[in-house]
């Protein structure tokens, strides 16, 4: 079959196999699935519906018997070789395949997605909920593997009944929130000192394995809360929440594969315009990430103005190679921190901050959410004293002189966006940082939300921040975290979908940012494969989808 023809207004699917090759049930195309009302019979034969809502749906089908229009409910003779179908008009979101004792599943009907134009795409947004009919699992599986810090995590293998198979990653964190869902870990002595994830393993390799073969799932959803219920702790800590954020992880994207949509597009939620996040590098590392005595943590640099996310990587990685420089000449290291940044011994933020404006200018770029931004997480749980200061460069600071140095750094410095800039507990210092920053700076709650939409919903009612990190592991199920931006969106806070410090070469967090259309994700530096490999997704994302917009809500 010749290529498609786009009409204004008119999609057109196409999807071409060689005569004498086996049935069109298992192509791996990008899908529209089921949407179009064709039924795809066990022989490699069509038969094709036009009923409501698909009465403006055609169908094509070239078979080795000759071509053939077919109808509700007819088997079309021969074995399909080429397969067209166009839709005029009507919402995907509608759609509900047809049924039949031959049928395949339909979510198996899979059809090149290339062919769909932008205009098209946007009207056309497929509803995973129509598609994402009942699942079974019937393999799950975890691995003993390695993260970027030559830590135990795991790695978690689900197969669905129709065959879709995926694999998720797991991170983990260091500068961890005291409400976060908890890590199993194994604590024997004897295996990488106590850190191993044995015990996690054993848990979704028995009992997550169990419970989910036991019967047929609806919705990943509806997996996650049974998960949830057989951990029956508040956070996770009996199976561990590395074992459930790894199965929900896999699960999500198996879901997306039968479906035959990239994760990013079987993400986004209903009424959600997914969009290219603004890519936050942290290319500076201190507190607990690095061996420094610097206090802040991450130093990140965000090319808010960039046109495009290949202009905005090529951004990333050219002031990341003009810091590297401009440490050298100062006769400062460039040894890495954990998330990939470089790590000198500069104990004050605001000699940090100049280098960075330094580095930003040497490599061609302006300054400022027109040109390139700034970002900092200072972490500051890990340097707020038993007493309740802040020690920055070892000198000791209330809540409310943080807050002052805060807005000093605000006022000198292009940054747009503050990240625990106040410690865990210190509700009242996040009221008063919130009411006096919080108009021009993005202030972004990590340990004091956790990623847990219960406490973000506590915090927005009290004023505390406007916007919340968003770590998959933090909460331990794709769902809660989905619930989490959710929350987040409906009262108008932003979220930063975030790595950890521990990480591997996953990239579900591309996607998740993306589908989320959230419009920011940090994901450390330019440089080591674990960091870049998300960079790097996000690269493929926006080649694959030109029609996607990049930048800040
Ligand atoms: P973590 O750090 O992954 O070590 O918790 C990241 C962060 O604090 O944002
Ligand atoms: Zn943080």
């Amino acid at each position: 079959m010749a290529g498609p023809t786009l009409l204004p207004g008119r999609v057109t699917w196409s999807l071409s196999r060689d005569a004498g090759s086996p049935p069109l049930a298992g192509q791996h195309e990008s899908a529209i699935a089921a949407s179009t009302g064709a039924v795809l019979y066990g022989n490699g034969a069509i038969g094709a519906a036009r009923a409501r809502p698909w009465r403006r749906t055609s169908v094509q089908a070239q078979t080795s018997a000759g071509a053939a229009e077919p109808s509700l409910g007819s088997r079309t003779p021969g074995r399909v070789t080429a397969l067209q179908i166009t839709t005029v008009g009507r919402s995907w979101a509608e759609g509900r395949g047809l049924t039949g004792p031959k049928a395949l599943p339909l979510r198996r009907l899979r059809v090149r997605q290339s062919t769909l134009d932008g205009t098209a795409a946007r009207r056309l947004r497929l509803d995973r909920r129509s598609m994402m009919t009942v699942f079974d699992v019937t393999d799950l599986s975890a691995l003993e593997i390695l993260d970027s810090r030559g830590r135990p995590t795991l790695a978690v293998t689900v197969r669905l009944g129709d065959g879709s198979t995926a694999t998720a990653r797991v991170p983990s964190g260091a500068s961890t929130g005291s409400r976060e869902a908890v890590e199993r870990r194994d604590g024997d002595p004897a295996r990488y000192e106590g850190k191993g994830v044995l015990g996690a393993a054993e848990a979704v390799n028995t009992e997550i394995a169990g419970l989910l073969h036991a019967r047929s799932w609806a919705s990943l959803a509806e997996a996650d809360q049974a998960i949830i219920e057989l951990d029956g702790t508040a956070n996770k800590s009996r199976l561990g929440a590395n074992a459930t954020v790894g199965v929900s992880m896999a699960l999500a994207r198996a879901l997306a594969d039968s479906a035959g949509l990239p994760l990013w597009r079987w993400l986004a939620p209903d009424g959600v315009t997914p969009s290219l996040p603004v890519p936050h590098f942290n290319v500076l590392n201190g507190g607990v990430h690095a061996p420094n005595s610097l206090d802040f943590q991450e130093f990140m640099i965000a090319p808010v103005g960039a046109p495009s996310m290949a202009e905005a990587v090529r951004a990333g990685a050219e002031i990341y190679a003009a810091l590297r420089r401009e440490l050298t000449s100062r006769k400062l290291s460039t040894g890495l921190g954990d998330e990939g940044g470089f790590a000198p011994e500069i104990t004050q933020p605001e000699q940090v901050l100049g280098l960075l404006v330094q580095a930003i200018s040497d490599a061609g770029y302006k300054t400022g959410t027109d040109g390139v931004s700034i970002a900092l997480d200072p972490a500051a749980s890990e340097f707020r004293q038993p007493d309740g200061r802040y020690k920055v460069a070892s000198e000791l600071l209330s809540s409310a002189e943080m807050t002052d140095r805060y807005a000093a750094i605000t006022g000198q410095f292009p940054v747009h966006l503050i990240e625990d800039g106040l410690g865990e507990d210190d509700d009242d210092g996040w009221i008063a940082l919130t009411a006096r920053l919080g108009g021009a700076t993005e202030l972004v709650g990590d340990d004091i939300f956790c990623t847990n939409p219960a406490i973000i919903s506590q915090a927005i009612a009290r004023g505390i921040g406007n916007s919340s990190l968003i770590k998959l592991n933090q909460i331990g199920t794709v769902t809660e975290t989905l619930q989490a931006m959710a929350v987040c969106r409906q009262a108008g806070y932003r979220q930063f979908v975030s790595h950890r410090s521990g990480e591997t070469e996953d990239t579900f967090i591309a996607d998740l940012a993306t589908g989320t259309g959230c419009g920011h994700l940090k994901s450390g530096a330019p440089a080591r494969g674990e960091r870049v490999a998300k960079y790097n997704r996000l690269l493929e994302i926006a080649a694959a989808q030109p029609d996607l917009v990049y930048g800040m809500p």
